[in-house]
Formats: C-alpha cells, sequence, structure tokens
C-alpha cells in the first residue's frame, strides 16, 4: 500500500484521483474510483446546472467513498457553486482562472479547495487563495492546459508551494507514471486520458476506440475546437486532442475559421452528431500511447497501484 498526504487526506487506499474531465467524468465513474479507493471527482466543466445536478445524485446513490467535483473557473457561476456544495463533495477542483472569489466559499463548506496550475502565476494564485493541494499539470495532459512539461513542471511546483501537498497530472496512465509522479515529489496523481477509455466514463464508443488506436504523436494543443465550438476561452490555455482534417485544415488559420463560423459550426455540430472524429474532436493527452484497451475504471485503478507499488520496491534495489 503507497501512503501519501493525498491518501491520508481522504482515507484513500491508493494515491489516484480521477480527473474531473467535462462531459466525461459523470457520477458513475466517479463513483466507481471512490469505490476502488481513489477520490473520484465529477468534470463540472463549464457548469451547465442540470447537467450537473443529474451526475451529482448519480454520485451520491452509487458511492459512500470520497467524491468530489471540478470546475472551469472562469466560466462558473456561483448557483452551480452552491447547488454543489449543498450536496456535500469532500473537494472541489477549480482550473484555468481565479480561484480567490470562490475559496471561502469552498473551505467554509468544510470541503478540501483543490486547484489546478499550469505554471508559476496559477501555482501563485492557488496559495492566494490558500488551496489545500496543488495539481501541477503539465502539457502533456488531454484537455486544455498549459505549455510546460509535466517532468519539470511537477518539483517546480512542489517547491513554489511548499509545505502544500502536489498532485502531477498530465501523461501519467500507468504504475511507472505514478511512480514516477512520487519520485518527483508529487503525493498522488491525477488522471484523464486513461479513463476516458473506461466502461464508466460517458462519451461515445467510438470516441474511446478511437483512444484505444491513437499514438501519442497523433495528438496536439489547439484552439480550433474551441473557437469552432464557441467557447472563449482565455489566453494561454489550449487543448490537447487528436489531429483530424478539421485540426489540418484550420490550425494556424484560427482567424479564418472565426470568419467562417457560420457554415463550420454547422458542419461541425452535423459531424458531433454523427459520431465523424475526423471532423469532430477527441481530446486525448501524449500518453494515450499507453492506452490499449478499455476497461472497467476499478481495474484500472488497481492496476496502476499494484504497478507503481511494484516499481517503487524494485527502485531500492538500484540504491548501494
Ligand atoms: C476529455 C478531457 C476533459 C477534460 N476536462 C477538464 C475540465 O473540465 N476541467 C479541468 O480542470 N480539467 C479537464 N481536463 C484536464 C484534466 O483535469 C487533467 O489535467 C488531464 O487529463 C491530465 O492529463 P492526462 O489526460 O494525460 O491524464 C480534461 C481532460 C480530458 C482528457
Amino acid at each position: 500500500m503507497i501512503v501519501t498526504k493525498l491518501t491520508e487526506a481522504f482515507g484513500l487506499r491508493h494515491p489516484i484521483v480521477l480527473a474531473p474531465m467535462g462531459g466525461v467524468a459523470g457520477g458513475r465513474i466517479a463513483a466507481a474510483v471512490a469505490n476502488a479507493g481513489g477520490l473520484g471527482l465529477i468534470g463540472g466543466g463549464y457548469g451547465d446546472r442540470e447537467w450537473v445536478a443529474r451526475e451529482l445524485a448519480i454520485v451520491k446513490d452509487a458511492t459512500r467513498g470520497p467524491w468530489g467535483i471540478g470546475f472551469i473557473t472562469w466560466s462558473m457561476r456561483r448557483e452551480v457553486l452552491d447547488l454543489a456544495l449543498a450536496q456535500r463533495p469532500r473537494a472541489v477542483m477549480l482550473s484555468f482562472g481565479d480561484p480567490r472569489p470562490h475559496a471561502r466559499a469552498i473551505k467554509d463548506a468544510g470541503c478540501t479547495l483543490i486547484c489546478q496550475a499550469q505554471g508559476e502565476e496559477e501555482a501563485r494564485l492557488a496559495q492566494e487563495a490558500g488551496a489545500d493541494l496543488v495539481v501541477a499539470q503539465g502539457t502533456e495532459g488531454g484537455g486544455h492546459g498549459g505549455s510546460r512539461s509535466t517532468l519539470p513542471l511537477v518539483p517546480a511546483v512542489v517547491d513554489w508551494v511548499a509545505p502544500t501537498p502536489v498532485i502531477a497530472a498530465g501523461g501519467i496512465v500507468d504504475g511507472r507514471g505514478l511512480a514516477a509522479a512520487l519520485m518527483l515529489g508529487a503525493e498522488g496523481a491525477l488522471i484523464g486520458t486513461r479513463f476516458c477509455a473506461s466502461d464508466e466514463a460517458l462519451g461515445r464508443e467510438r470516441q474511446k476506440a478511437r483512444l484505444v488506436a491513437a499514438r501519442g504523436s497523433d495528438t496536439a494543443r489547439t484552439r480550433v475546437f474551441d473557437i469552432v465550438r464557441g467557447y472563449d476561452w482565455p489566453a494561454p490555455y489550449t487543448g490537447r486532442a487528436l489531429r483530424n482534417r478539421f485540426t489540418a485544415q484550420w490550425n494556424g488559420r484560427e482567424h479564418a475559421l472565426a470568419e467562417a463560423l457560420d457554415v463550420e459550426q454547422a458542419r461541425y455540430r452535423t459531424a458531433a452528431d454523427e459520431d465523424d472524429y475526423e471532423t469532430a474532436l477527441v481530446w486525448a493527452g501524449e500518453g494515450v500511447d499507453l492506452v490499449r484497451s478499455i476497461e472497467p475504471a476499478a481495474t484500472l485503478v488497481a492496476r496502476i497501484a499494484a504497478e507503481a507499488e511494484a516499481r517503487l520496491r524494485e527502485g531500492v534495489r538500484h540504491v548501494r
């Protein structure tokens, strides 16, 4: 068993956190991860009230284990945060924006405040907000993020925010990644892409199948999916997704895409409805090389933890 400040804080059996992936991490997978001994975070995303209310009801019904919810800070409405807090999550994670205005409400509700940081500025804001845990998110990760790489970013964030505990994210898929994160000074790993390819993740079967077939070199950071979907993401955040015909057509031509939205938005929506992922979006991190199957989330949690423990024990043998 691996014991860290993260496992102690939540009474976890494993130092593994399900990333709060908007539209993917619903109540069912959050409960599956919590029941398997990790921390399950629902992906509150842009804060759709109905979606959040439905998934909160599901997680509460399906687990007595530790669960929480994450929001995209710049798009979050207070009313939706309050709705979530009323359901007594163990943790709220804020990412992409200034967490300070919301920190008091979260902590007064008896909730652990987790802030995701992509670099020094976000780490500073997390500290000022009084974050209980900071996620250091490397650019290798799937979905939105920044430009710093996980390997140098994690120990830097550990130093910047000490003594606040840090969780590593971005490119962690198996027990080797979790063991490496612990060696960098993190107290655990927050994992997204690997859990997208699980039975309980929301999302179309063809999206999951594309993840299983993809390589890390098929991914790229881009803004074009935000532009076409009408999301006004602030700089410096971009999203890592599988490259396809749509990214080939518009990457580097973002202004032209913005001018062609009348036609392109309709075309994009049709493609998404029809499961056409040569146009529509599949978020994926560079670690997708290591995603070779769709499995139950509990199987993934158990295997990642067991592999990490074995690696750590084996590592000691290198020391003379
Ligand atoms: C499909 C998908 C959706 C995501 N949505 C969110 C989100 O709504 N809020 C958030 O803070 N992070 C989001 N992320 C980023 C994760 O929190 C996390 O940092 C990332 O998945 C870690 O890297 P990995 O994908 O290599 O495991 C998303 C990631 C993916 C793959």
